[in-house]
């Protein structure tokens, strides 16, 4: 399986910050935003990766992530242009995915929780169709939305809805089977002129293939944008912290894969030096959590 990261976008609610910088390369608490998706990914087993960027923040991602290999993972990277939509990742992504099945997740969404490895696994093992993954929000009318039949099937799904059917929205994390680089390829750009991930996920509920996981109250999303919401998920971020709890340490995931182990570890932290991201490696060291992507440290 192969793992996209949209990191793309004009981050225009964060200027002037975002005219130097791209917004996934902003820090929540401790690091950087990227770090949060690439965890996730790291957590659902997916070690190949293609990071999607703009022109600007290209060189200073790579020198941030490198090939991945610190973590046991190859990283590669390609350029969105202009932001044409987030669909537009499969376009780009083709030659990258090539007959495989694929996950994408935006640069800026952070998921946590306990709950969510079990989730991650069950999307991983569908062969066919696509499965998102819904949570219950106060505001659904800025999000995708979608309807869910008392079976747990998907009755109907909309972007940004001005009369919202229901009260999950879809969050920015998906799976999908390989028809999805055909079905990118025949959108049409939607009203605002974006290829639209709503479109794709409507074609798989046509088909009668798309899979709503519903995220419950344990299971911590954000999707960052705004200077609150990047003050409120630093905040979260730190509060976990502080518990013992690793949010967004890929090294955490990569040790738990068996992608990494003790002298990789080691040698991280001593590169991090006296900063608070260094200070949780080496207590990862002695105490690697159960569940890099939940709740709880193990002791020692
Ligand atoms: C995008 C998607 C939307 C989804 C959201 C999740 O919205 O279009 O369907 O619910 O990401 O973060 P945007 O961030 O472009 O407003």
């Amino acid at each position: 399986m192969r793992g996209i990261v949209l990191a793309g976008g004009l981050g225009t609610r964060l200027m002037p910050t975002t005219l130097a910088v791209g917004k996934q390369l902003l820090p929540i608490y401790d690091k950087p935003t990227i770090y949060y998706p690439l965890s996730t990914l790291a957590c659902a087993g997916v070690r190949d990766i293609l990071f999607i960027t703009r022109a600007e923040d290209r060189a200073a991602t790579e020198r941030l992530l490198g090939n991945g290999s610190q973590w046991g993972m190859r990283i590669e990277y390609a350029l969105q242009h202009e932001p044409r939509g987030i669909a537009d990742a499969f376009l780009i992504a083709r030659n990258f995915v090539g007959g495989e099945r694929c996950v994408l997740i935006l640069g800026d969404n952070i998921f946590h929780g306990e709950g969510m490895t079990a989730l991650l696994r069950s999307a991983r093992e569908r062969k066919e169709g696509a499965t998102v993954f819904a949570r219950r929000v106060p505001d659904p009318e800025r999000y995708g939305v979608v309807s869910i039949a008392p079976t747990g099937h998907a009755t109907r799904i909309e972007e940004k809805p001005a009369a919202p059917q229901s009260d999950w929205a879809v969050t920015g994390l998906y799976f999908y089977d390989n028809a999805v680089l055909d079905i990118a390829a025949g959108l049409a750009p939607s009203a605002r002129g974006e290829l639209e991930i709503t479109d794709v996920n409507a074609a798989y509920l046509e088909r009668g293939q798309l899979c709503v996981e519903r995220m419950e109250s344990g299971i911590h999303w954000f999707d960052v944008g705004t200077n609150d919401s990047f003050l409120d998920a630093s905040i979260w971020v730190r509060d976990c912290a502080r518990r013992g709890e690793c949010v967004g340490v890929v090294e955490a995931a990569a040790l738990q894969q068996g992608w990494i182990g003790e002298s990789e570890l080691r040698a991280a932290a001593r590169r991090l030096g006296k900063s608070g991201y260094g200070a949780a490696l080496a207590r990862l060291i002695s105490a690697a959590p159960d569940s890099p992507c939940g709740a709880g440290a193990r002791s020692a």
